[in-house]
Order: structure tokens, then C-alpha cells, then sequence
């Protein structure tokens, strides 16, 4: 009964897709449990690459499954432009392929100007989000008027049920401009439309997917976003609005704990994040820009710079703690080569007092002072070396380092984007 659960140790952007898209070679199901069009993986597929936000990167492989699990807010208009950008790549998308969960919440196109409204220059609420409108359909979501995929096969049903939801937003629409006002027939015939499209994806994922553990079958539940970003346990408010974490694996798709066997954490070998919020090891200036760039680091979803920083054992740790993690994937390693000296924040400095644990005050960490570990850099380029033995020993020593620190086996090492780049440590505990 081989579940796996892959998450994200930092805020985001860890290459959990390329991860599971190693992963998912050997997987028969992909799960996305979590998040909505806000996230962002980017795989090859013959040479090309492929954008996904909403489907899993399973995909790209004929014999995976792939599953939009229940946790999953779905932008209707979003999913239908990826199942075309696919299809066009000549990548099957049929029922018995994609799945989508009947109780998976729907964004609907206001969801995205409530998002956008937010994050206007000078609100105080602003965090940096990406507008996808993922937040607000969490908010329906709790306040018990969202529209749910299922809701899409009983058309006679939704229009009361987008009035119950269009009543909800009346003072958000009467403070827009009137001709910014949606128009609730349009929003109808458009949802009715996506109904029709959707329907045949539409399934209970619940029921079928704790079938398929049953049976034996290998599932891959792949989280979008990082333990940073997690609504509870993350740098809150500068959060996503689901829980990213290994217990949101559970409640996003149905299989319960007891069914998880595994749960790899994924972590870059420095820090990144986009977005506003407190991030201890942010490099400045040129240090920052010069590790931008080496490490390619501008978000797939909206484009934008990341910020960089040194690797932080302290928010990686509490993360392996969060998530139970069984093992940790260090990916990006090549990107650290050229550094005569690497760094690894280990402790935090807070007005005299030395923190070891990750605070859950945001205002607190944006005061700390990383106390950081220095060890000695490797000139050698990563992107050649084939096996864990081939690393320059300074390399082994800084991953040996952190697996010390974070209190996890590193599974893995990535030294570049092709699959064949993920160098396994010959101690690894086997995944599947
Ligand atoms: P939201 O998820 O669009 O509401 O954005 C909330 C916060 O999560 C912002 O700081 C975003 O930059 C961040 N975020 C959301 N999705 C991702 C992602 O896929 N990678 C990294 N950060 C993300």
C-alpha cells in the first residue's frame, strides 16, 4: 500500500514538480491535494516545456493517473485552457486519465477581482498574493457558500446556489465602479458552460482513490506551495489559504493517515520566496541578485524575482517536524558551486535571546538575526557529476551538514533540471 506524500519545506518553489515527475514514473496515481491555479510547475515533455497549475505533473507520463483532489480550489477557465495547452502537445486528457474531486471547490471569476482588490498599492492587507483568486474561494470554502465541482452536474441547481454566493459579495460589488460590476446571467451561462465541458472528469475521488490503496496502487500526492506558506503553520498572515503540510494531504484528498507510508520533504540548497513576508536569511543587494541569477529564479505562475538567501535549518527542521517527514530531496545544489564559502543560518538572534525554533510571530522573525555557519564553498560546475560519489567533497560535506542539522536522511541531491540529475545517496531509504 505505497502512498507517498511530497511537500515543500521552504516557502515554495522548492522543484517539487520536478520531483514528482521523477517520482511519478514509477507512480499509477497523482494527486494534488491543496492550493489552486497559484501554483506553478513547469516539466519538460519532449523537449518543450509544459506550465501546469492545476494539473499534476503526472501527466506528461501515458500510464499515471492524474487527480484533483478534493482540497483543490478549481478555476474552471484556468483547468479548460491547460487541458487544451495538452491536448495540443498531443497529451491525452480523457476521463479515465484526469479525475477531478465532486467536492473540489470552483473559483469563480469575481474570486479573482476580490484577490486583485486586496492587493491594491497601499491596502494594508496586501501579501504579495498571486491573484489567482485562490484566497477568496478558500473564504467561501469556510463560510459555507461555495460552489463546488459537483454542483457542475446539476445545472437546474446553480443558479440559486451562485445567488446564495453573488447575495454574499453584494458589498464588494457595490463599492466597484458599475461598469466593473459582474454581471450575474454572464457568470451563469459562463459557469453553465464549463459544466458541460467538466462533467465527464467529474468523479468521486474519495471513494476511489482509498479503493485504489486498497489494491496495492502506488499513489503520489503532490503538494503545491511550502510548510512556509501553510495557513497554520507557516509565516501566517503572509500564508497561502490551505494547509500545504502532510495533514492536508489526508483532508485534501480523502486518504486518511493511516494510509500515508512516506512523506518526502523537499528543500532548495538556499532559501527563495515571492511575496511579501518575513524571510530571516534574505540576502540584499548584489549578493541577492547575484544568486537570482545563477539559480534562474523568477516565479512560473506570475514571473516574478524571487527573493534568495542563504539555506535556513531552522525553518527546514521545523518543517521535517510538521510534515513527519521520512526523508528530505535537496535539490539545486549546482547553483551553490562558485561560492568560496556556503552559509547555513542555524539559530535565529531576538533581542539577547538565541531561538532555535521557528517562531510563530511574523514580526518576530522579521527582527531576527540569522546566526549563520560557515563552510567552505567547491569551484567544480554539479551539472556533469552522474552520482553522489562524484561530488566534490566540499558539496558532500555542506549536504552532510544539513541532513546533521534538519535531523532527516537526504534522500536525494539534484545537480539540474533533467531527470537524470537527481543523484540518490547510497544510504537513501528506498521511496517506494
Ligand atoms: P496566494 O496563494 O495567491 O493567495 O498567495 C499567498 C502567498 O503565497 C504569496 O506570498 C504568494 O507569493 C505565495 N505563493 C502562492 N503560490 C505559490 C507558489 O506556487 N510558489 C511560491 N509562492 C507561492
Amino acid at each position: 500500500m505505497p502512498v507517498v506524500v511530497v511537500v515543500g519545506a521552504q516557502w515554495g518553489d522548492e522543484g517539487k514538480g520536478a520531483m514528482v515527475d521523477t517520482l511519478a514514473k514509477e507512480a499509477d496515481i497523482v494527486v494534488r491535494f491543496q492550493g489552486g491555479a497559484n501554483a506553478g510547475h513547469t516539466v519538460i515533455y519532449k523537449g518543450k516545456p509544459v506550465a501546469l497549475h492545476l494539473i499534476p505533473s503526472g501527466i506528461t507520463h501515458e500510464h499515471t493517473v492524474c487527480v484533483i483532489g478534493n482540497g483543490v480550489v478549481v478555476d474552471p477557465k484556468a483547468l479548460l485552457d491547460e487541458i487544451e495547452a495538452l491536448s495540443s502537445l498531443g497529451i491525452s486528457i480523457t476521463p479515465e486519465r484526469l479525475k477531478i474531486s465532486d467536492r473540489a471547490h470552483l473559483t469563480l471569476p469575481y474570486h479573482r477581482m476580490l484577490d486583485a482588490a486586496r492587493e491594491m498599492a497601499g491596502s494594508r492587507l496586501r501579501l504579495g498574493t498571486t491573484r489567482r483568486g485562490v484566497g477568496p474561494t478558500y473564504v467561501d470554502k469556510v463560510d459555507r457558500v461555495g460552489i463546488r465541482v459537483g454542483d457542475l452536474k446539476f445545472p437546474e441547481r446553480l443558479e440559486t446556489k451562485l445567488r446564495i454566493n453573488w447575495e454574499h459579495k453584494q458589498a464588494f460589488f457595490n463599492a466597484l465602479p458599475p461598469d466593473e460590476r459582474p454581471d450575474f446571467n454572464a457568470v451563469l451561462d459562463e459557469l453553465l458552460k464549463y459544466a458541460e465541458l467538466i462533467q465527464p472528469y467529474i468523479t468521486d475521488t474519495v471513494t476511489w482513490l482509498n479503493e485504489q490503496a486498497d489494491a496495492g496502487k502506488r499513489i503520489l500526492l503532490e503538494g503545491a506551495q511550502g510548510t512556509g506558506l501553510d495557513v497554520d503553520f507557516g509565516t501566517y498572515p503572509f500564508v497561502t489559504s490551505s494547509n500545504t503540510t502532510a495533514g492536508g494531504a489526508c483532508t485534501g484528498s480523502g486518504l486518511p493517515p493511516t494510509k500515508i507510508n512516506f512523506v518526502l520533504g523537499i528543500a532548495k540548497a538556499y532559501t527563495t520566496r515571492v511575496g511579501e513576508g518575513p524571510f530571516p536569511t534574505e540576502l540584499q543587494g548584489e549578493e541577492q541578485v547575484k544568486l537570482r541569477e545563477k539559480g534562474r529564479e523568477y516565479g512560473a505562475t506570475t514571473g516574478r524575482p524571487r527573493r534568495c538567501g542563504w539555506f535556513d535549518a531552522v525553518l527546514v527542521r521545523y518543517a521535517a517536524t510538521v510534515n513527519g517527514c521520512t526523508a528530505l530531496a535537496l535539490t539545486k545544489l549546482d547553483v551553490l558551486s562558485g561560492y568560496p564559502e556556503v552559509k547555513i543560518c542555524v539559530a535565529y538572534r531576538w533581542r539577547g535571546e538565541m531561538l532555535t525554533t521557528f517562531p510563530a510571530e511574523s514580526f518576530i522573525l522579521e527582527e531576527v538575526e540569522p546566526v549563520y555557519e560557515t563552510l567552505p564553498g567547491w569551484d567544480e560546475p554539479l551539472s556533469e557529476c552522474r552520482s553522489w560519489e562524484k561530488l566534490p567533497a566540499n558539496a558532500q560535506r555542506f549536504v552532510m551538514r544539513l541532513q546533521e542539522l534538519v535531523g532527516v536522511p537526504i534522500a536525494t541531491v539534484s545537480v539540474g533540471p533533467e531527470r537524470s540529475c537527481v543523484l540518490t545517496k547510497p544510504d537513501a531509504p528506498s521511496i517506494w
